[in-house]
């Protein structure tokens, strides 16, 4: 069967006027699209993803600790959300898949993602699409894959039974980084008063030349984050996530939690980097970011998962199987 491609879903307009902006506050998939359209030039800065052994041990540390490593390497991987290709392409190099197709819903996004394969020096197959309706024919794929991209996506039920359409019989799904609701609580409350406190402190006299953001730069910063609460729209607790993939068809289904102190850690330091002018912190904190991370996701890991309540952690991530 071949998949009806006419989908439904708000296209990237030629110019984005205001009055597209105020239509983005009531319809989250056009917000998904100016968001993630705007973001895509400057977001594997902005979140410093690369495509080298740090992203890749770490997109091939998320994945085999939710669902192993039986199966490398999947034939035929399709993304969705696939943003600028961080999850797929670093999986790739992990050798965890072949042939990669990258979706997401921002023209974008796909745009950035197939050129960072091919300076990879890899080709993948790139095409906008929303995942309620994904324009590939049953069973289509070995793997489909997904990093950050579940909570933003509306009706959550239709775009697991599209995942389970196109997997073929005995196919994978992992979807990584989402959000729990108890984690994402706090981590909204910590990265709130670190952007409160250091938009004030870096306008004082003193330190306001070396440290602090353009008034144009915070407004920008601003409007960001009101367009951010229109596209979050889930956050999951494990088991009922679980519930829906079963729910959708899928077996084997199985959810991890991590980073629990490295949230805490982690979502402070890049809204404080967020909030002080590009380039004030310099290498010594970059160091230290990643170091403080890293030792707190040893912490969390070895440690904390054993004695904490699992939904207290930040990020979920879930696998399943398509039914042979
Ligand atoms: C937080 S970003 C994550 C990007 C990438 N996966 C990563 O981890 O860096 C979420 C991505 O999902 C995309 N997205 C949002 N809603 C979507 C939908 N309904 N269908 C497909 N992609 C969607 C956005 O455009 C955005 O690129």
């Amino acid at each position: 069967m071949t998949h009806d491609q006419a989908a439904a879903f708000p296209t990237a307009p030629e110019e984005v006027t205001a009055d597209h902006i105020a239509a983005a506050f009531h319809d989250p998939k056009l917000a998904n699209v100016l968001y993630h359209d705007w973001e895509a030039g400057t977001y594997d800065e902005k979140w410093s993803i690369s495509y080298d052994e740090r992203c890749i041990d770490y997109a091939r540390g998320r994945f085999a600790h939710v669902a192993g490593t039986d199966g490398w390497p999947y034939a035929s991987a399709l993304e969705i959300g696939s943003g600028t290709g961080f999850f797929l392409l670093n999986l790739k190099q992990a050798g965890v898949l072949d042939q990669g197709h990258v979706t997401d819903l921002s023209p974008g996004m796909v745009e950035v993602a197939v050129r960072n394969a091919r300076s990879l020096g890899f080709d993948v197959e790139g095409r906008v699409a929303d995942a309620e309706s994904l324009p590939y024919d049953d069973e289509s794929f070995d793997l489909v894959v997904g990093h950050a991209v579940l909570h933003h996506i509306p009706d959550l039920d239709l775009a697991l039974r599209e995942v389970r359409r196109v997997l073929k019989p005995g196919g994978r799904f992992v979807f990584a980084g989402e959000p729990t609701r108890r984690g994402d609580w706090v981590a909204r409350r910590l990265s709130g008063l670190t952007w409160w406190t250091a938009s004030r402190v870096t306008q004082l006299p003193a330190l306001k030349e070396k440290w602090a953001r353009t008034r144009a730069e915070l407004d920008e910063s601003s409007r960001a984050a009101a367009l951010e609460g229109v596209v979050d729209i889930h956050t999951f607790d494990p088991d009922r996530l679980a519930a829906m993939c079963l729910r959708a068809g899928a077996v084997d289904v199985r959810t991890v939690t991590e980073e629990l102190t490295a949230s805490w850690f982690g979502w402070p330091v890049r809204t404080f980097e967020a909030a002080v002018k590009p380039g004030a912190l310099g290498w010594n904190w970059a160091m230290f970011a990643y170091k403080g991370w890293l030792r707190l996701s040893w912490l969390d890991e070895n440690v904390l998962t054993h004695v904490v309540p699992h939904e207290l952690f930040y990020n979920v991530s879930v696998t399943g199987v398509k039914p042979a």
